[in-house]
């Protein structure tokens, strides 16, 4: 990890408990406004992206509070955790008993708290910055995909690739609160979970969030 984004999360954020979660610490901050300046200003980029990695959001508190519920979808098996952000979605894995996880952000300073997330809590994750979705889906047993759907162009390159990555045969899990771009069709519903989340980012500070999983394209709707 490189040093200065590592440095800068650890500036900006506070090791804390998250809310509504059982024995996890992430480094969080409050507010989102002062710490996407302070990003810009850090990169010299004013188009740095969002600090999403500050925030526990919401569709992967769903995936956290499931793997917490149904250790056995991810123990024994190797795990990706696209999207990562903080890492909430891997370390939870890893503390349910996945042989070896991997956190893939592109943005580095989500990377640093990653690695800096995994040491507080005591699990070990591997972090890619490389861009997953520029190929095909790696052989891995569990994808991991909290709070994706967010946006047109994310949701249009990474629900084919999640759909492929099912139909070669990785179990793909979803969490998600109902963003625009969550489909409507080609998803099982496991569990749904109200969760803690913050009006810096939602209209509630408390929300619904669900769990599907990705249906193969063989299997009937
Ligand atoms: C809303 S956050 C969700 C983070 C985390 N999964 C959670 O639920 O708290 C979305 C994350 O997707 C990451 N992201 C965007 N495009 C990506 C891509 N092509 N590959 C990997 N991560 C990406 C962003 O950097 C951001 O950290």
């Amino acid at each position: 990890m490189a040093a200065r984004h590592r440095a800068f999360v650890l500036r900006h954020t506070r090791l804390r408990p998250v809310r509504g979660l059982e024995g996890m610490r992430l480094h969080l901050t409050d507010e989102v406004l002062p710490l996407w300046h302070a990003a810009q200003i850090e990169t010299g980029d004013p188009d740095a992206a969002l600090p999403y990695w500050a925030f526990a959001w919401a569709g992967g508190l769903a995936i956290v509070r499931y793997l917490q519920e149904h250790p056995a979808t991810v123990a024994g098996r190797t795990v990706l955790d696209l999207a990562s952000g903080s890492g909430l979605c891997a370390i939870a894995a890893k503390a349910a008993g996945a042989v070896a996880v991997t956190a893939a952000d592109i943005d580095p300073f989500a990377i640093a708290a990653i690695e800096l997330n995994g040491r507080a809590n005591g699990r070990r994750v591997s972090t890619t910055t490389r861009d997953l979705l520029d190929d095909g889906p790696p052989e891995i047993d569990v994808i991991l995909a909290g709070d994706c759907l967010y946006e047109a162009r994310l949701a249009e390159r990474i629900l084919p690739w999640l759909r492929a990555a099912r139909d070669r045969g990785s179990e793909v899990l979803i969490g998600d609160p109902g963003r625009r771009y969550l489909p409507s069709d080609g998803l099982l519903e496991l569990a749904s979970y109200e969760v803690r989340t913050t009006t810096e980012l939602e209209d509630l500070d408390r929300k619904r969030a669900w769990v599907y999983a990705v249906r193969s394209a063989a299997a009937p709707s």
